[in-house]
């Protein structure tokens, strides 16, 4: 949430602080802002509401002089309305500062400055964060920081100007995400690695309370006290072509295609003679030998791919399996203790939902396994093991292949507890081993139904509302395919369970709102098939996923995406690309920022 980027070095800074906020836009997307600062001059600040595309413009008409140091931003509102005023970077006194996060103590930050006759000109909690640093400021950047730390309440990362400091930028963070890389031509810091790859492949991630310097020369890490600490240098292990969209319109059509590779990234390296094993990542097979529950616990679509998990485990192994919303799970009180496995899922591993679950699991004793995608990431830290997908960077914000890469680590987590508590007989183990290894291959074949999926979505165009429907792991893959649509396309969208609609909410359906039925499971299909006559007895046009043969009940749907045929374990991954397709050309058909869908931001770092 927010996106910030710094430079210092012995290039012009502005290009490279637009460059890198245009990366980041994913981030937040409603306002823009740059400072940049010269010797013996105070900083320039510009800044406007609107895209990162509004902030070039502006910095065209204003043509600014070279610069080397400079701090940019792109905004997702939490206080204070979308206004220009409210923009980053913000500046009190000798202060400008960029921040993500939230400072929840602002209020009686603000009172106790108002105190003294000063006043914010914002509404903004980071306006607030800029005066406490300028008014503890006496000439040390180091000891405002410190005691602004001490002060402060929330999660932040600033990187901070002091105007008489010219050639220098001072970074903290609490929670929220700062990764650092230094290279011949300068000094770069930003909140995600997207905006730096270009630059090198090398990085370090700033530990929380702890201070970066940026300067030409390089960036010197500190502890609040101003002494000297070595980075832990990581490695990305993908280039700055993966942040690009290659000739696709959209990151998210690009991402739904690079499925079966992240499929195959993921999964292969951890099939190994007819075995799962998770060595590399250095987690012990005790860890899954003698727990009695799951929790899984994640946030919007990371959610869904626990529901698939949920449904998966509770067949496969026979142990319950929980899965909480993370932003309930603190306030319900669970039940944990050392026999229960918690399970964290999330992309960015920086959702602040479900770093605060991942921590009250920790505090209770449970042990903690957390399936992240972003390297380095908070909860991948945090937690006591990881499983990394390998999805690479996922820049639109509708989650496409992180989706399916966690699914893909719940089947391995899966499998390997069933391997290791000898639940399945060898036949099975292998049929699963092999449908895990075909995944790439079936992801493939489904995304040939592209074209026809893009010509029935036209279905979905004019429409206000729609409802998702299925049972079992069709269920999971509704409330998915649900989200989706509504997140990219704005269709009002509910995902319900077949058999549940008729309790009420059948009440809603007309010949104004199509239903997408998801029916994969053979067992299930006659009940799916009552249950489709009911809604389209109502009115309402039917667009049907399944991979069933449907030669008796042809008439039921208006519309069918005849899935290939695979074990029905592994349908989940097939219905996936059918619900993202849909809900891409949703909201390609209707005109709309399909990457950058409005109120949203890729990585909700508030809680
Ligand atoms: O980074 P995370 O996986 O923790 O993010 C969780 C959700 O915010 C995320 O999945 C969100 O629901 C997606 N934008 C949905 O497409």
């Amino acid at each position: 949430m927010c996106g910030i980027i710094s430079y210092c070095g012995t290039s012009d800074a502005v290009p490279i602080l637009l460059d890198g906020l245009s990366k980041l836009e994913y981030r937040g997307y409603d306002s823009a802002g740059i400072s940049i600062l010269s010797e013996n001059q105070s900083p320039l600040t510009i800044k406007t509401t609107g895209k990162v595309q509004e902030l070039r413009n502006k910095v065209a008409t204003l043509a600014p002089k070279h610069a080397h140091c400079g701090i940019g931003h792109t905004r997702w509102a939490t206080h204070g309305q979308v206004s220009e005023i409210n923009a980053h970077p913000h500046t009190s006194g000798f202060v400008t500062l960029i921040h993500n996060g939230i400072i929840e103590n602002y209020h009686e930050i603000a009172l106790k400055l108002a105190e003294q006759g000063k006043y914010p000109v914002s509404q903004t909690d980071s306006e607030i964060a800029a005066m406490l640093i300028s008014h503890n400021y006496d000439g040390d950047p180091i000891k405002a920081i410190k005691r602004s730390c001490e002060e402060l309440e929330g999660t932040y990362a600033f990187c901070i100007l002091f105007a008489d400091h010219p050639s220098e930028i001072y970074c903290v963070r609490n929670a929220s995400p700062l990764v650092a890389v230094s290279t011949e031509t300068g000094s770069y810091i930003a909140s995600d690695m997207t905006a730096l790859i270009e630059y090198s492949k090398d990085y370090f991630i700033v530990p929380e309370q702890h201070i970066a310097k940026l300067t030409k020369t390089g960036i010197k890490l500190l502890t609040l006290e101003g002494e000297s600490k070595e980075p832990q240098m990581l490695h990305a292990s993908w280039d700055a072509k993966s942040a690009k969209k290659n000739g696709y319109p959209h990151f998210m059509l690009k991402e739904i295609h690079e499925q079966p590779n992240s499929l195959l990234t993921t999964v292969m390296p951890r099939l190994k003679d007819m075995n799962i094993s998770f060595l590399e990542e250095q987690i012990p097979d005790s860890l899954f030998s003698d727990f009695t529950r799951i929790v899984i616990t994640a946030c919007g679509t990371a959610m869904n791919a626990g529901l698939v998990g949920k449904v998966l485990m509770e067949k496969l192994l026979r142990i319950p399996v929980a899965v909480e919303t993370a932003s309930e799970f603190r306030y319900g009180d669970p039940i944990l203790d050392e026999r229960t496995l918690v399970i964290v899922i999330s992309q960015s591993g920086e959702t602040a939902d479900t770093l605060a679950a991942l921590r009250l699991a920790k505090e209770r004793g449970a042990k903690t396994l957390a399936i992240v995608n972003v390297k380095g990431s908070s909860i991948a830290r945090e937690s006591e093991y990881v499983l990394y997908t390998h999805a690479g960077p996922e820049i639109a914000v509708a989650s496409t292949k992180a989706f399916t890469v966690q699914m893909s680590a719940l089947y391995l987590i899966c499998g390997k507890i069933g391997i290791i508590r000898n639940l399945f007989s060898e036949t099975f183990k292998s049929s699963f081993l092999q449908g895990l290894l075909n995944l790439p291959k079936l992801v493939e074949e489904t995304l040939l139904l592209e074209p026809h999926i893009k010509e029935i979505t036209h279905m979905l165009t004019d429409v206000q509302d729609s409802f998702f429907i299925g049972r079992g792991l069709d269920y999971a893959l509704a409330c998915e395919g649900s989200l989706k649509l509504k997140e990219v396309s704005y269709i009002h969208s509910e995902s319900y369970m077949a058999g549940e609609l008729k309790h009420g909410s059948i009440a809603l359906i007309t010949d104004k709102v199509p239903v997408v039925a998801i029916t994969t499971n053979e067992e299930t299909f006659p009940k799916m098939v009552s249950n489709i006559r009911e809604v389209k007895a109502r009115g309402s046009n039917i667009i049907l996923i399944t991979d069933q043969d449907i030669s008796t009940c042809a008439d039921i749907a208006e519309a069918q995406i005849p899935l290939p045929k695979t074990d029905a374990l592994f349908t989940p991954f097939t219905v996936s690309i059918a619900v993202q397709l849909l809900s891409y050309y949703a909201s390609v058909h209707r005109g709309l920022d399909v990457d950058q869908p409005r109120n949203l931001a890729k990585s909700v770092t508030v809680e």
